[in-house]
């Protein structure tokens, strides 16, 4: 270690594995939103609370900041490290600790992936509902710092729902045990809460007790086609009075055109505007037969134009690639990305507003809707022209995006439903949340992290 400030790191904490090779400091500097040229001083890679404890007291000593960091599957930037930061990656710490059957409480490190915690959830005969598309490598501590959502949110809630306790070590290194896995307690504020979403700005998750569930009756998947987003809405309405959904995902016809050209299979021959990949409950011959009534109706209504049920769980996994699929066939158009969200019965308003604006102003770009319309949340990925350069493309979209987060002020959303504000967002997060509000979070802040040392300029307008 030639920097004396990481010598002095490795001598306090001697078990503590650090990464300085450049390959390492570009793999971990940076997560998917690719924008930002990482430049971390190094990577620290702990198997242990106290040596998390170490590192986080190592950096108020040296005045070094931090950046927490899981999977690093983030669309915002709330995990890159792009100033000399010292990346606190929790990877090593991705264990199962316990099971409570009668509490139906897993306990488990930070940086276990949400795969391996939903895989441990089956394996007691339960389940860990929280679930999207970067399961495989996205991490319960990221999960946790963004409140991920996903495509199961319309029927078990987002990932605050699902803990129910947290272990963090703050911005000093304190270690604090939030809540503790109690399902009453009305002992003052919910700080597990408060850190639920906080983008590691206030301290390092590293365990936490998630709930589990029982696993939903059999299913069936159906994928749609529609005419239009005021057809998909009235289906959704009609889909959620007749079945019990686990799902209600919305994409247009060219976002599948993408994934198609992505290698997945064409599920219906014609083509039309809109699609919906859903899934509900269908235990029996009744549910099945009220989906088919449900779908017939829609049809009849002429808000249907097409469908298929899967039948068999191959069949299942292919409906569902179409709409998985699709942020993996867009990421080589280094698309600029917007997850925002508005009240469902805000939706048609919102949505014929923006594609208006965008088709008025800027009529070069292609974009991409698709999203969890069920909860009224809506993915807006901006594509990026061939010939266009990386930073005249970025310059253009943030004008959209004041254009958006206007529109999107009018209609009371958010411009971020669930990938979290980051680096990404942080120009516009006084159009979501008053300037009280920002004021009081960033007191909060200063409590939790009185040296500002945890994940600066993530979040915060002005850090
Ligand atoms: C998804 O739901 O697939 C992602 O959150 C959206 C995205 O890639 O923009
Ligand atoms: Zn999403």
């Amino acid at each position: 270690m030639t920097d004396p400030r990481l010598a002095d790191l490795a001598a306090r904490s001697p078990g503590l594995r650090l990464l300085t090779e450049p390959a390492d400091l570009v793999h971990y500097g940076r997560d998917w939103t690719r924008r930002w040229t990482p430049a971390p001083i190094a990577i620290a890679l702990p198997s242990s609370v106290a040596e998390v404890q170490d590192v986080v007291r190592w950096a108020n000593d040296h005045r070094i900041a931090l950046v927490p960091s899981g999977g690093r599957t983030g669309l915002s930037g709330g995990a890159v490290a792009a100033h000399g930061e010292l990346v606190l990656s929790l990877e090593r710490m991705h264990r199962v600790l316990g099971f409570s059957p009668a509490g139906r409480l897993l306990a488990v490190q930070a940086g276990i992936t949400l795969q391996a915690a939903q895989e441990a959830a089956r394996a007691h005969g339960l389940i860990y509902p929280v679930d999207f598309a970067a399961r495989g490598s996205c991490t319960i501590g990221g999960n946790v710092a963004t409140n991920a959502g996903g495509i199961r949110v319309i029927r078990y809630g987002n990932t605050r729902d699902w803990i129910a306790g947290l272990t963090v070590v703050t911005g000093e290194g304190e270690l604090i045990e939030l809540n503790r896995g109690l399902v009453k307690n009305s002992s003052g504020y919910d700080l597990r809460q408060l850190m639920i979403g906080s983008e590691g700005t206030l301290g390092v998750v590293v365990g936490a007790l998630l709930e589990l569930t029982d696993p939903p009756p059999p299913a069936q998947v159906m994928l749609l086609a529609l005419p239009d987003i005021d057809a998909v809405l009235a289906v959704f309405a009609l889909f959620r009075r007749r079945l019990s959904l686990q799902a209600f995902e919305f994409f247009t016809d060219v976002a599948l055109a993408h994934v198609l050209a992505h290698g997945a299979q064409r599920a219906l021959a014609g083509e039309y505007p809109c699609y919906v990949v859903t899934e509900f409950d269908a235990a029996d011959e009744a549910a099945q037969q009220a989906a088919l009534a449900a779908f017939e109706e829609g049809a009849a209504q002429g808000w249907i134009i097409d469908g298929v049920i899967a039948q068999s769980q191959a069949q299942a996994e292919a409906l569902w690639r179409l709409r998985e699929g699709i942020t993996e066939s867009l990421a080589p158009h280094k698309p600029y990305k917007n997850d925002v969200a508005v009240r469902i019965d805000a939706v048609p308003a919102f949505l014929g507003e923006i594609q208006a604006l965008l088709a008025r102003e800027y009529p070069q770009f292609e974009v991409v809707w698709f999203g969890h319309i069920g909860d009224g949340n809506l993915h807006i990925n901006i594509l990026k022209p061939a010939a266009m350069d990386d930073a005249a493309f970025i310059a253009e979209c943030e004008r959209v995006t004041v254009l958006l987060a206007a529109v999107l002020e009018k209609h009371g959303g958010s411009i971020s439903a669930e990938h979290g504000i980051g680096l990404v967002k942080r120009p516009y997060l006084e159009s979501t949340r008053s300037a009280a509000e920002i004021a009081l979070m960033c007191g909060i802040k200063r409590v939790f992290d009185p040296q500002r040392l945890l994940n600066p300029g993530k979040l915060f307008p002005v850090d």
